[in-house]
């Protein structure tokens, strides 16, 4: 038999040190760059106009290693530089230098956090973090933990799907037969509660929008009002999603009475707490979050107020079992670990997908190299940031008009401009606030974001997020400047 010879290549060890000697000066000065006094965050260049500029062939023969260092400039030079101050958009920033290296340490491993066997340490760290998560929003049972999902969205698609295996079992064979199940959740909630109406084949039209206050936060007598409504139109209600932190506004609903609601109902109750959940960590705002730990299941994302790289959202239960019994079918060819005992550990036999990458390191990894102290802190300046923006807005009424309340209920502040102090006219505080925002972004030195919400009538408005901890006064200083400066010469 003619030998086959392996395709390996066996020089791999001298060729990754090559690659990465070659490249981490242009990931150091993407950093470093980031942080000198006139950095830009990037160009603001529409798709037409960044295609022009980049050539993006797919070649015959690979370029190797002299191809990499170019396009991989090209990619930093094109891309948003999330490390500099001035990002203030999302509701994220960029990671940090623990958060490179344990992406790095998930590369190199490259392995799949489905079953035991193939990620034996990482499934212990998963279990462990999960655990500990769990336990800061007062979830302390023997089996209380959590698993990972990519993204806030499909941690929250989960906990639906949760919902409807546990108090309706007969649906895991069955399906939604003739029953219309009810959905609740605030007008001001992520659309992913609605997304996840859809696809588990609720409809959209059985998620009933609840009222907020001019706050946003949920109104509690509504809530009871469309509960009782929808038993009288034919549904049998089945979910509350409040949210810890919402999206635009930031706000957090009122966790404690809606879990007496949801049990007075038999409803399933889950928190979104994927923006403001991390709130957790701080023992000055964590009081937002009372009530936590009567709730069925919470999303929280460390991917998100914690800087751990995308994507790491975790979805946590009173008793990690319950993931397993909703979503287990037992699969013989890849579940081969005895999944009798008191938990489980082949983590993918408790979620509906299968590969999975193991996200939880990231986290840990994190936790670890900060400490609660250090998550703590974070927050806490955080916040003291948005507070001292929105105090600057609040006192120069002629020129600003916050929306949020002072201090926000989070890390997002909103706000209209008119030079002219006058709010009124909801197309031309759109078209100030678009206007402004957009030539932020060409300066090179801001990028906010803006929307609409429901219930404020007056166009479009700013929202600002601080999220880095690279911020300071100064750089809000600079952008309250800015914003005038701009606004004032429309
Ligand atoms: C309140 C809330 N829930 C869910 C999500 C979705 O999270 P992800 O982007 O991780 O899917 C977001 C995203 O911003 C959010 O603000």
């Amino acid at each position: 038999m003619t030998k086959i010879s392996s395709r390996l290549e066996i020089n791999r060890v001298a060729e990754l040190d090559q690659l990465l000697t070659q490249l981490k000066p242009l990931i150091l000065k993407h950093i470093s760059d980031s942080s000198l006094p006139n950095a830009s965050l990037g160009s603001k260049l529409s798709p037409q106009e960044l295609a022009k500029r980049i050539k993006l062939d797919i070649p015959e023969k690979g370029y190797g290693q002299e191809g990499v260092y170019g396009i991989f400039e090209n990619v930093l030079k094109n891309s948003v530089v999330t490390w500099h101050p001035g990002f203030l958009d999302k509701l994220y920033a960029s990671t940090n230098p623990i958060g490179i290296i344990s992406d790095l340490l998930l590369s190199l491993l490259n392995t799949n956090s489905h079953v035991y066997t193939v990620s034996p340490i990482l499934t212990l760290i998963e279990k462990k973090v999960g655990k500990e998560y769990a336990s800061l929003f007062g979830y302390n049972g023997q089996f209380a933990g959590g698993l990972t999902f990519s993204g806030g969205s499909w941690s929250n698609i989960t906990s639906l799907h949760i919902a409807r295996s546990i108090l309706k079992p007969e649906t895991k064979s069955k399906g939604n037969g003739n029953n219309k199940y009810a959905i609740f959740t605030s007008k001001h909630s992520h659309y992913s509660v609605e997304k996840a109406a859809i696809l588990l084949g609720f409809g959209s039209d059985s998620v009933f929008k609840i009222n907020v206050d001019s706050n946003g936060i949920m109104d509690i007598n509504d809530l009871e009002i469309q509960i009782s409504k929808s038993i009288s139109n034919g549904y049998i209600p089945l979910y509350i999603n409040s949210t810890a932190g919402t999206t635009v506004f930031g706000s957090f609903d009122p966790f404690e009475e809606i879990s007496k609601i949801a049990k007075k109902y038999k409803l399933w109750h889950h928190i979104d707490g994927s923006w403001g959940g991390n709130v957790i960590f701080s023992s000055i705002y964590k009081y937002k979050l009372k009530g936590s730990n009567l709730a069925d299941s919470i999303t929280a994302n460390p991917h998100k107020l914690l800087g751990v790289p995308t994507t790491c959202s975790f979805l946590l239960l009173p008793d990690e079992r319950i993931f397993q019994t909703a979503n287990s079918l037992k699969a013989p060819y890849l579940f081969h670990n005895d999944q009798s005992n008191d938990t489980f550990y082949d983590l993918a036999d408790g979620t509906m997908g299968c590969g999975r990458r193991p996200d939880a390191l990231k986290f840990y990894l994190g936790w670890y190299y900060y400490g609660t102290e250090g998550y703590k802190e974070r927050i806490d300046h955080a916040f003291e940031l948005a507070g001292y923006f929105a105090n600057k807005l609040a006192q120069n009424p002629n020129k600003f008009k916050l929306i949020s309340t002072n201090p926000p209920p989070a890390l997002q502040v909103c706000f209209y401009f008119n030079k002219d102090g006058e709010f009124k006219d909801k197309d031309l505080n759109t078209k100030i606030t678009r206007e402004i925002v957009g030539k932020l972004h060409e300066s090179g030195r801001f990028l906010i974001d803006y929307s609409p919400a429901d219930g404020v009538d007056h166009g479009e408005f700013f929202r600002v997020v601080f999220v880095s901890p690279n911020v300071d006064s100064d750089l809000i200083d600079e952008l309250y400047d800015s914003i005038i400066k701009i606004g004032d010469q429309l």
